[in-house]
Parts: C-alpha cells; sequence; structure tokens
C-alpha cells in the first residue's frame, strides 16, 4: 500500500485546505475541492498556486466542484468554525460512504459535531502547526518554516489512519498518528487559547504579550492547563510559556489577523469552548471569561 494513491476531498481550499490539496494533489493523488462557485470556478480556471519557504513555489491543477458526488478515501475539513455548518452541506454523508472524514479545525468541539452527521468511527480529528494564508482564491502563502500534522482518532481503524498520514506526510507535511485524541485536541487549544485571545483583545503580537501583560498571559496559561488536564489533556503551564518565549516577537494569532480584517472570530470555538469545559469540571477560570466578555462586545 505504501505507493498507492488516495482519492481526497478538501472541503474549504483557504490557508491550510489549499495547501494541503496542493500538496496531496502535487504527489500524484486525487484531489476534489469542495468549495463556493467563485472559488470553485478559480480553481479550475487557474488550478492552486502556493508559496512555500517549505515546500517551494508552485501551481497545480485539482478538481473543484461545489458538492461532494462520488466516493472518496477521505474528507478533509478546512474551513473555519464560523462556516461549519453551512460548508458540510457540501459534504452529504450518503456521497461519503466509508470515507475518513478529518477536520483540521481549531478547537475541541467540532468532532462531536462532525459525528452527528458522519458514522462516528470515521471522525478522525487532526491537528496542524503551520502558519498558512489564503490571499486570493486558489493562491495560498504558507509563511512558516515548519508543517506538522497530528492524526487521531479513538475509535478509526488504525490502519486508514496510518495510511492517511502516509499520504500526508510523502507529500510535505510530517504527519504522526497518536493514539488519544482528547490529547491531541487540547494540546493545541492549551496553546492556542492564551495566545489567540490575548493578542486579539490588546492588538498586540506575542513579544508585547509576554512582556506587557505578562501576568494576564501567565494566568491564562495557567487556567488553561488546568481545564486541559481536567478534560484529561496536557497540563503543562511552564512549557507553554517557554513555547510563547521562544516565538518569534511580531507573531500574530490567526484570531487577531481576523480582528484585523473585520472577519467574524472563532470566539466560540476557542474561548467559548474553554469556558464550557471549565464549567463541566468545576474549573475557575476567571481571566478567560472576563477576556471573552471584552471580546464579545
Ligand atoms: N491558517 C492557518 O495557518 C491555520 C493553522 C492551524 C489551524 N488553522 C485552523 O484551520 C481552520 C481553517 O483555517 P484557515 O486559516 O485555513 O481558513 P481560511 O483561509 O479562511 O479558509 C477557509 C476556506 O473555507 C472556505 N469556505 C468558507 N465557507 C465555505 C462554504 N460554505 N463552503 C465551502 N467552502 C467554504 C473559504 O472559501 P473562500 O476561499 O471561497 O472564501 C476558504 O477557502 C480554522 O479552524 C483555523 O483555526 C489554521
Amino acid at each position: 500500500m505504501a505507493h498507492d494513491k488516495l482519492t481526497i476531498a478538501v472541503l474549504g481550499p483557504g490557508g491550510i485546505g489549499g495547501l494541503l490539496a496542493a500538496l496531496l494533489a502535487r504527489a500524484g493523488h486525487r484531489v476534489v475541492c469542495l468549495a463556493g462557485d467563485e472559488t470553485a470556478a478559480a480553481l479550475d480556471a487557474h488550478g492552486i498556486r502556493v508559496r512555500s519557504g517549505r515546500f517551494g513555489d508552485f501551481t497545480v491543477r485539482t478538481q473543484a466542484a461545489t458538492t461532494l458526488r462520488e466516493p472518496v478515501d477521505a474528507a478533509l475539513v478546512t474551513v473555519k468554525h464560523t462556516t461549519l455548518d453551512t460548508a458540510l452541506d457540501r459534504l452529504p454523508a450518503a456521497a461519503l460512504g466509508d470515507a475518513l472524514v478529518v477536520p483540521f479545525l481549531n478547537g475541541v468541539e467540532h468532532p462531536d459535531v462532525l459525528r452527528t452527521r458522519y458514522p462516528a468511527d470515521r471522525v478522525a480529528p487532526a491537528v496542524i502547526r503551520a502558519e498558512s494564508t489564503r490571499v486570493a482564491p486558489g493562491v495560498i502563502d504558507h509563511g512558516s518554516p515548519f508543517a506538522e500534522i497530528d492524526l487521531a482518532g479513538d475509535t478509526v481503524p488504525r490502519d486508514r489512519l496510518e495510511r492517511l498520514a502516509r499520504a500526508l506526510s510523502e507529500a510535505g507535511p510530517t504527519t504522526r498518528v497518536l493514539d488519544d485524541e482528547t490529547a491531541a485536541l487540547w494540546a493545541k487549544m492549551s496553546f492556542l487559547a492564551p495566545f489567540a485571545l490575548l493578542t486579539t483583545r490588546h492588538g498586540v503580537p506575542i513579544g508585547d504579550i509576554r512582556t506587557r501583560y505578562r501576568d494576564e498571559l501567565t494566568a491564562l496559561v495557567e487556567e488553561t492547563a488546568a481545564v486541559s488536564g481536567a478534560c484529561g489533556g496536557p497540563a503543562d503551564p511552564a512549557g507553554a510559556l517557554a513555547r510563547y518565549d521562544a516565538f518569534p516577537p511580531g507573531t500574530k494569532s490567526s484570531m487577531q489577523r481576523d480582528a484585523e480584517a473585520g472577519r467574524p472570530l472563532e470566539l466560540d470555538a476557542i474561548g467559548g469552548a474553554l469556558l464550557r469545559a471549565a464549567q463541566r469540571h468545576g474549573v475557575a477560570v476567571p481571566v478567560t471569561a472576563r477576556l471573552v466578555r471584552d471580546l464579545t462586545r
């Protein structure tokens, strides 16, 4: 199976989806991008153009459609939370058959949403560490020197995960299969939530957050770690702080970039989900609650 080629649908060929679609297509897999009329037409006309220090600059053809109408091996879900419900209409369960459904969204609640629509044992959540931006339909800037994926899915057959992970790794992003879905999702959430909430609230990059707003950052990291630990995820506040300290000072979160551009924020999927988990487990999160309140105004 090492050399087999997959058929892969990508729902939402934006920063992450466009990058993965292009890399997989370049590696010889059959890729069908599912998008709205305008973006589907742009992909049909010009393909996907990627600019990446890590993977090179290239243009590749993929198929594009507005709704999935054929069986695939896997469907990567790469829209934002704010459009997830409507976008999923392009991915009818009946067309998917036995395909894996692999969401790359940040947050922790979307796998349950997907499991209400698709077979529970085919939903395999992924976490991606990368920075990639859709600058126009079909034009993707992959800015980070890295792209790493963790793929999980507690009830998904291991060989299906391994097969997709191999295809992704061979196409570019280093991909691991992890045993514990909850831990994988909360590991990302624990890092992301303090970074996203604080950079967006104060409108400054990480360098200013870790100096001017150090106390707030420390408190938020501790609250997030406590919630993560209560949910069965990792709880390593010192490790999270050390990672923020290692980031280039000008780094902005994608929530902050969305706020600057006037786009809807994934606030409910990140801050809201954190508050709901804290409430469920009786963890006090006063700093998180205040920040989410401030950002909701
Ligand atoms: N970008 C990153 O570096 C990064 C890193 C880690 C995790 N993430 C997470 O990955 C997820 C995706 O983020 P992103 O930055 O890739 O978002 P994005 O660049 O905005 O891409 C989302 C794509 O979804 C498409 N879309 C929106 N509504 C749709 C619909 N109803 N039907 C079909 N397609 C639809 C958009 O289409 P149009 O092109 O037509 O607007 C766009 O191409 C988010 O949860 C984010 O937090 C992102």
